[in-house]
């Protein structure tokens, strides 16, 4: 626990002395949100959810519709890409789920443009209208796909996370048969790199799969 009181109306980057440990206070950034956030279900990695912003097409004001709200990781990240004119749903079933990534949105500062809702989206589908982006990260996408569709404006995208390739294969089925069009499904893989004098090179370990995510768009 910090008093932080003495860093109030002091510049980014002022320092703060406490039981014997020094730090520099910042404001903090979207990576900066994301790498304190607790964490209660697998949460998408960062490389993934701004791809799969793109996907969506998400961008300042839009509303979106997510589900699961999981950790609430993915949340944040929508939350802060859609700006303060935008909106957020965000739908778990498992209440204890939304808890957490409630107070995770909510320490990331972003709380007033997120609405979270306890909803089994697969039985009682996403009961919306007029979204411009639907993000579905729970394991049967494709039992969304029906109430996602109609949840949409046309010309709205859909983009889901998947971490099988069963997963991948039955959910691009269902928005070939829903009418989706423009389907598409990427693998990014990311490498850090060792940057030395003269000794640059891809480190040894890399993370070797986290999902396939795939973009779709509802055209009336
Ligand atoms: C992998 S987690 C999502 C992680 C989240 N995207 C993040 O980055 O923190 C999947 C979530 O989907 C929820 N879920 C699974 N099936 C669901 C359904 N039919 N309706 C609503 N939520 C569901 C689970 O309770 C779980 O919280």
């Amino acid at each position: 626990m910090i008093d932080a009181t003495a860093l109030i109306g002091k510049p980014p980057g002022a320092i703060l002395d406490w039981a014997g440990a020094r730090y520099r206070a910042f404001r903090p950034t979207l990576s900066d949100m994301l790498m304190v956030l607790r964490r209660r279900a697998q949460i998408v990695t960062p490389k993934d959810a701004q791809f799969l912003l793109y996907l969506a097409g998400i961008g300042p004001g839009a509303l979106v519709a997510e589900a699961g709200a999981g950790s609430g990781a993915l949340t944040t990240v929508l939350a802060f890409a859609v700006g303060p004119a935008g909106a957020v749903v965000s739908f778990d079933r498992r209440e204890e789920f939304l808890d957490v990534a409630r107070r995770n949105v909510h320490a990331a500062g972003l709380a007033d443009r997120v609405t979270f809702r306890v909803r089994d989206v697969g039985a009682e589908g996403i009961d919306l209208t007029g979204q411009d982006a639907i993000v579905l990260d729970l394991p049967e996408p494709w039992a969304v796909l029906a109430s996602a569709k109609q949840a949409l404006t046309s010309g709205g995208r859909i983009a889901t996370y998947t971490p099988t390739y069963n997963q991948l294969e039955r959910t691009v089925r269902e928005m070939r048969t829903l009418g989706l069009e423009e389907v598409r499904s990427v693998e990014l893989l990311e490498r850090t790199l060792h940057v030395g004098d003269g000794g640059t090179r891809p480190e040894f370990d890399m993370l070797g799969h986290t999902g396939f995510l795939t973009g779709a768009r509802k055209v009336d």
